[in-house]
């Protein structure tokens, strides 16, 4: 029986350029996630889509000079060109300004508010006296009441990674003015999370299989105790509120952002012609979900959409794992892209590849522990390993059998020990990066594989086929046919994660039709079968480039 399997993606906010942290903390992992079970012949949901609402937008518009949805619109587009190019395998990216979100988000609402979950309350919410308006958000920084970081927003703290309310602020401020806010009331609703709390924690100390950092996080929590929240905002970008008395305010950007997950699944299912198709995600006990987000993500999946989901009921899913990635640090400082210390990913795919930044960002994945990028490690990886070791391997196989056995997949008579002992090992490595895939395990799968192919040069040098082929065409034949084989292996083990030259690899071998298709399985290779011309998978990276790259970083006007 297939598994179902809901990849449920961050949705970035559409207020800038995408960059390198992006892609290794949420954007890579889910999509090798994806193309992994797809290959095992599972049944994948992947959605996700820009998140267009709230003060991260309308800050950027501001500062343009331009409405909302202009900033929202030209970022979508870009984000779905970056993800055609990098190889990101969506089955919907959407936005949060759809009809079908609005009206999704409206209804859970309209459901938790009916069940007592959501109740009115009056806030004191920062005024601006010089601006005339509610700081919501972003517009208020302070200094943070727990790790007493300045810079912290009113609604989190980047620093410790605290969710905030901006009456918490020490030393509160107006982004826009920096005149000091004062506090006036308002009406708003509130999330009951006090009411989920024993809930959440039972569920969460369930959860043995998450990643350590997101479940101890999670319980620490809990065990404070989760406070309710308010879930509407005095702002006039976002999903209207389905109450009347209601009309200038806005439900918050982050409670109709994470009801994406859910409206995504039932816009793809209309979309494909079948409206109910989504409950086959949703609410098959048998089907698994997983979060891929970055760790500043982490309590809005694993504690309060949770919470939401609960109070709605329908029969719906909890995640079934969120596994979460440290930060990715760049030449060895923090990402910031006040800063621009960061490399964008539109520039990156302008000029290069998309493999290479897979592999390396794969190999290098912040999964229990911030990693670093830099563009000379981009380059070594790239030359050492990607062109050096596994596309050497290749290419001298391939072009070697291409000319000297009539571009066919060679006879191979009888195997000794040797061969047998490299086959063995690549099918034992198929097995193994099966089991670290289904587990998350992204950064030591690809090691594996790599070790893999580090184990198929020595065999090769060891048979040394093109000085063999003098005396003993029949040995030659032999040791090429079984390199052959390891290199079809490597292609699908590599494939989630190199899908753009695994997928030309499965061309030069004589296949047809997608890897995907062919399955998670040990790859056979009939002799005879005819093999296409070879060209070389990778192409080195010329060491100039790391000077260059390095420049542009820190650089404020890019
Ligand atoms: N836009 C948020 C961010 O970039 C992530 C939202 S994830 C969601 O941090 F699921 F809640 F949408
Ligand atoms: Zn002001």
């Amino acid at each position: 029986m297939p598994e179902k399997i809901l990849v449920a993606v961050a949705w970035p906010y559409a207020n800038g350029p995408l960059h390198l942290g992006h892609v290794a903390g949420a954007y890579l992992p889910p999509d090798i996630f994806a193309r992994y079970h797809r290959t095992k012949g599972n049944e994948v949901l992947m959605v996700s889509g820009s998140d267009q609402h709230g003060t991260p937008i309308t800050i950027k518009a501001e500062q343009e000079g331009k409405k909302p949805v202009e900033i929202a619109t030209r970022y979508h587009k870009q984000f779905l060109e970056c993800w055609q190019k990098l190889g990101i395998s969506f089955d919907l990216f959407t936005t949060t300004g759809t009809e079908n979100h609005a009206r999704v988000t409206q209804a859970i609402f309209l459901t938790l508010l009916d069940r007592g979950y959501i109740f009115k309350n009056t806030l004191t919410q920062p005024y601006c006296p010089k601006c005339q308006r509610f700081l919501a958000d972003r517009y208020v920084e302070g200094i943070c009441p727990y790790c007493k970081s300045p810079g912290a927003r009113g609604d989190q703290c980047e620093a410790c990674g605290k969710p905030l309310n901006p009456t918490e602020l020490i030393e509160p401020a107006c982004r826009i003015c920096s005149t000091t806010p004062v506090f006036r009331d308002t009406e708003h609703f509130f999330l009951r999370l006090s009411a989920f709390n024993d809930r959440l924690l039972d569920w969460v100390r369930r959860q043995q299989h998450w990643r350590p950092n997101v479940l101890n996080f999670s319980l620490r929590y809990l065990e404070e105790g989760l406070k309710d929240r308010a879930i509407t905002r005095d702002i006039d970008w976002g999903v209207a509120i389905p109450v009347s008395g209601f009309e200038d305010k806005r439900i918050y950007v982050w409670f109709e952002a994470v009801i994406g997950y859910l409206s995504a699944a039932k816009e793809w299912a209309a979309r494909h012609g079948d409206g109910e198709k989504w409950r086959d995600f949703w609410q098959n006990r048998a089907a698994r979900s997983y979060y891929f987000i970055g760790k500043d993500n982490i309590p809005f999946h694993t504690l309060i959409w949770p919470a939401m989901l609960m109070g709605y009921g329908d029969n719906l899913n909890l995640p079934y794992d969120v596994p979460a990635n440290e930060f990715l640090t760049i030449e060895g400082r923090k990402l910031s892209t006040s800063k621009n210390w960061a490399v964008w990913l539109p520039d990156y795919l302008k000029h290069y590849d998309p493999d290479p930044l897979r592999y390396l960002l794969s190999i290098n994945m912040p999964e229990t522990s911030d990693t670093d990028f830099s563009w000379r490690e981009l380059v070594r990886r790239n030359n050492d390993e990607l062109v050096a070791t596994y596309g050497n391997l290749v290419h001298r196989v391939l072009t070697f059998v291409y000319r000297n056995f009539e571009g066919k997949v060679p006879e191979h008579g009888e195997l000794d020990a040797q061969d047998s002992e490299i086959l063995a090992s690549a099918r034992k490595t198929l097995e193994t990066v099966d089991g670290l895939l289904y587990g998350c395990h992204f950064r030591e799968a690809i090691r594996v594989v790599m070790a893999l192919a580090q184990a198929a040069n020595r065999y090769l040098d060891d048979k040394s086929p093109w000085k063999t082929i003098k005396e003993d065409r029949k040995a030659a034949a032999r040791s090429l046919y079984v390199a052959l084989k390891v290199i079809a292996n490597l292609k699908t083990m590599l494939y989630p994660f190199l899908p753009f030259s695994s997928q030309k690899l499965h061309e030069y071998l004589g296949f047809s039709g997608s890897i995907e298709a062919r399955g998670w399985s040990w790859q056979e290779l009939p002799p005879g079968q005819k093999l296409r011309p070879p060209q070389p998978l990778f192409t080195k990276l010329d060491d100039s480039l790391v000077e260059a790259e390095t420049r542009k970083l820190g650089q404020t006007s890019p």
